[in-house]
């Protein structure tokens, strides 16, 4: 994680977190360690409980805790709890459940918030609920949204990572399968890509008319589930929604069909009437954490830097910033495009620059 490593090293100078608590609720993975640490370099006091009851990797707890990373891990729901009552400056939310607590708790739990950062899609849809509903109390980032993010750590890493985690939970060979895809969105164009990579044959289903054509273009075959499920063989739900497979379309699948989520809660497939002929991975949650390595560090590197460089963002705004401004932000562009270039250097690649003369054709309109 090179540019998070190089945003460390400058925090360790400059402890831009001086004296902040930041509570982070995230997938208690090692990157997630890795961006930690880097806020502690900054001087910040953390707090980390896991965002989803099965996406902790073993052994990462005990290695922060070396590091001096409060971890709460007893049991999910009274850990968000804990993490909210440690009255923090700055939160780290991955699906909005912090946020949800933060927002019902008393006066007393928000007096140091300056604000927060949403790491993913349902989070910031629940985070635009809450903005309709005129409930948001304290500013947040949609850090998923920002294209050094959203079109990298969901494309690449969730497409890699859920592929990977099926086939080492089965050791199915995907060449010649029939994968299906319930949503084509970010995370599902990557899933459907590393699919047909390794030689399936893959049906897309979706409600949005726009995605189906696009993925009709790109080659897919787009149908509803209910005639996918007698086609699939493979089956990975990344919406968002709830009910996408339901007990009707498992009864009409195939012997030894798996079924397996990738979207952020366990209520996309009807987990609790799963018939016997069906094989339901990981308990329905997301399966690239629950039953894989999670994102590669290479892609984390760059998600994670968004959140550090916010979290310095929000630290450096004055003390009526979160009264001023209870709002949805996007990240600053100058910090997506800071984190694109530096990613860049650290693969080693160079690209043109745009010359005087090509500005100015580009910024006139004769
Ligand atoms: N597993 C991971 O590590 C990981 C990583 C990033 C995001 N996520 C989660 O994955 C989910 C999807 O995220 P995204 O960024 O791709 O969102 P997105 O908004 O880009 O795409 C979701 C797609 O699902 C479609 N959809 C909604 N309801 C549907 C239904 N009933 N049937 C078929 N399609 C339907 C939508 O039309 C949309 O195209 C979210 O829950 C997000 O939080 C998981």
């Amino acid at each position: 994680m090179p540019v998070l490593k190089q945003i460390g090293q400058r925090f360790l100078k400059k402890k831009p977190l001086k004296g902040l608590v930041v509570a982070a609720c995230m997938h208690i993975t090692k990157e997630t360690g890795a961006l930690m640490t880097t806020l502690m370099a900054g001087g910040a006091r953390v707090y980390l409980a896991a965002s989803n009851p099965l996406s902790t990797q073993p052994g990462v707890v005990k290695d922060l805790a070396k590091y001096g990373v409060t971890v709460f891990h007893r049991d999910y729901d009274t850990d968000i709890k804990r993490l909210a009552g440690t009255r923090p400056h700055l939160i780290m939310d991955d699906g909005g459940d912090l946020t949800w607590d933060l927002t019902n708790a008393p006066d007393s739990w928000r007096k140091n918030l300056i604000g927060g950062m949403e790491e993913t899609t349902t989070g910031v849809v629940r985070l635009r609920a809450l903005a309709r509903g005129d409930m948001l109390k304290f500013p947040m980032i949609a850090v998923n949204d920002t294209p050094t993010k959203r079109l990298f750590d969901n494309v690449y890493g969730t497409g890699q990572s859920t592929m990977e985690a099926i086939v080492m939970a089965t050791n199915v060979l995907m060449a010649g399968k029939c994968v299906v895809v319930a949503g084509y969105g970010h995370c599902g164009a990557g899933v459907t890509a590393r699919a047909k990579g390794m030689g399936a044959r893959v049906i897309v289903t979706e409600v949005d008319p726009r995605k189906a054509l696009q993925a009709h273009m790109n080659g897919y075959e787009v149908m509803t589930m209910r005639r996918a499920a007698l086609e699939g063989d493979v089956f990975v739900t990344v919406t968002g929604d709830i009910n996408v497979i339901t007990q009707e379309h498992m009864m009409l699948m195939k012997d030894g069909a798996v079924v397996a989520n990738a979207g952020h809660f366990d209520v996309e497939i009807d987990i609790k009437n799963v018939p016997a002929h069906v094989t339901l991975l990981a308990e329905g949650r997301l399966v690239n954490l629950a039953a894989g390595r999670g994102h590669p560090p290479a892609v984390m590197d760059m998600s994670f830097s968004n959140q550090a460089l916010c979290a310095e963002w929000l630290a450096n705004q004055d003390d009526t910033f979160p009264f001023r401004h209870p709002r949805i932000y996007d990240v600053p562009e100058d910090i997506d495009e800071y984190v694109a270039r530096e990613k860049l250097k650290a693969l080693n690649i160079c690209i043109d620059t745009l010359t005087d003369e090509q500005r100015q054709y580009l910024n006139n309109f004769k």
